[in-house]
């Protein structure tokens, strides 16, 4: 839903050993893809285990206004009675996918090929942010979107009535916008293919072959290929949604800046195109390990074990890894803060057009906490002061960005004094349980009056 209502301030204060285990909530991205696709196919979709965030929920809305019957059974556990590929009713009102560009951006390409209308809106983060990276491939296929000035929403797409598959090279690194095309691609007739020269994370090429779509992924000297025959007839899973790495991230970074900390993050997704934090936090000098390793729908899957690590080291980060540690870069810079030494971030371009200008809130926030950043176009710098060094003190301003207001929160939680942020009301997009959970382990995060 558009905006969330009045601002939640919220405080975060230097605390004890964060101590016991963290289940984290379902990965976003594979839940969003878990009710499109399960729209797209014939039959019953069931999932278990689905993201219960606002994101998500804007997305299982606009699901039914395209025709498909979506169910809430409690716990986590949905269905979707799909109306197959090129099924899509034409929806009777405006599309409100509130804060979330994955929703907006895929259910783009699911619509662009059918032979209907449908007008997009979102909040204030998500109408400010580029459309045309993805009605611009869209076009291709046939499908016309007008919108705001520079390609924003309010826009209005309409569908292809004819489509045509296409050859498409992916000129940013998002796998939003290559899952856009793929999902167009189901409805048009013949071979889509998509090229994308840095490997995103690759949860829609996985989800399309388990649906039965006819696809192909080849390593060529162009990039990764992805071969998608169009107008398959998709049938119905049951999708168990892995926990999510992203808002792991959260608690493993929190367990590595507070003293005496050891932190159990069970069943999360290592996927190679997510997992890039995971890496860089280790090659820190973190005391993280991977426990009880195994394989869980196709997907890498371990319990994560963060210790408190007085030790951190900043390292430079390699550019070529910031695709599958995209989402992660905030909370990053937080326990870079923490490190002895320069972390030096590069490649990183695509967070100036995140829910936030990922790179200026945070360098801003951090900054007015006692921190050194620098900053240009496509990097950063966070020059760390060591553990127990950190003066905190600031309010920060989250900018309708989730991710920045818990990596805020995260900073406050070893500070020298603590750490407010304006608004903790966007949590709730993909972490609704950040704050008791965070409590639970005994983090002192708060709603501040
Ligand atoms: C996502 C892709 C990434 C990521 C977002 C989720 C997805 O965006 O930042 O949170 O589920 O496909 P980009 O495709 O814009 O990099």
């Amino acid at each position: 839903m558009s905006g969330h209502g009045e601002p939640i301030p919220m405080i975060s204060t230097a605390c004890g050993p964060l101590t016991g285990t963290a289940e984290v909530p379902g990965d976003k991205s594979i839940s969003h893809r878990s009710l499109i696709l399960g729209a797209m196919c014939i039959g019953e979709t069931t999932i278990e285990g689905l993201l219960e965030g606002q994101d998500v929920l804007d997305t299982a809305r606009a699901m039914r206004a395209f025709g498909a019957r979506v169910t809430d059974h409690g716990g986590g556990r949905w269905s979707v009675q799909g109306v197959g590929v090129g099924g899509f009713a034409e929806p009777d009102g405006v599309i409100d996918c509130g804060n979330s560009g994955t929703g907006v951006r895929l259910i783009m390409g699911s619509m662009a090929t059918s032979p209907i209308s449908a007008t997009f809106t979102g909040d204030a983060s998500l109408n400010g942010r580029p459309m045309a990276r993805v009605t611009d491939p869209l076009a291709l296929f046939g499908c016309q979107a007008v919108g705001r000035k520079g390609g924003r929403l309010p826009m209005t797409l309409v569908g292809a009535a004819d489509p045509v598959p296409v050859r498409y090279v992916v000129p940013v690194p998002s796998a939003q916008v290559k899952s856009a095309v793929l999902l167009a691609g189901l409805n048009a007739p013949g071979k889509t293919v998509v090229i994308e020269a840095e490997a995103t994370r690759d949860h829609t090429e996985r989800m399309l072959a388990g649906f039965g779509a006819e696809i192909t992924v080849e390593d060529s000297d162009a990039g990764r290929v992805i071969t998608l025959t169009g107008q398959p007839e998709l049938t119905a899973q049951h999708i168990e949604v892995p926990r999510d790495p992203s808002s792991a991230a959260f608690p493993v970074c929190a367990a590595l800046i507070v003293p005496g900390s050891d932190v159990l993050v069970p069943g999360i997704g290592l996927n190679p195109t997510r997992a890039g934090l995971f890496t860089t936090l280790r090659e820190m000098g973190a005391d993280l390990t991977y426990e009880n390793e195994r394989i869980e729908g196709g997907e890498p899957v371990a319990d994560l074990r963060a210790r408190f690590s007085p030790d951190l080291k900043g390292i430079e980060v390699p550019p070529e890894r910031a695709a599958s540690m995209i989402d992660e870069y905030p909370v990053l810079s937080v326990v870079a803060s923490y490190a002895q030494g320069q972390t030096v971030m590069r490649g990183v371009k695509e967070l100036r057009v995140k829910e936030s200008d990922r790179i200026d809130a945070m360098a801003t926030g951090l900054r007015a906490n006692g921190i050194e950043v620098e900053d240009g176009p496509d990097w950063w710098v966070v020059t760390g002061k060591g553990h127990g060094n950190v003066p905190g003190g600031a309010l920060c301003a989250s900018h309708l960005d989730h991710r920045i207001a818990m990596s805020f929160l995260i900073l406050g939680m070893a500070s020298q004094t603590p750490v407010r942020v304006d608004d903790g009301g966007p949590i709730a997009t993909s972490f609704p349980i950040f704050e008791p959970l965070m409590r639970s382990l005994g983090a002192q995060v708060s709603r501040s009056v």
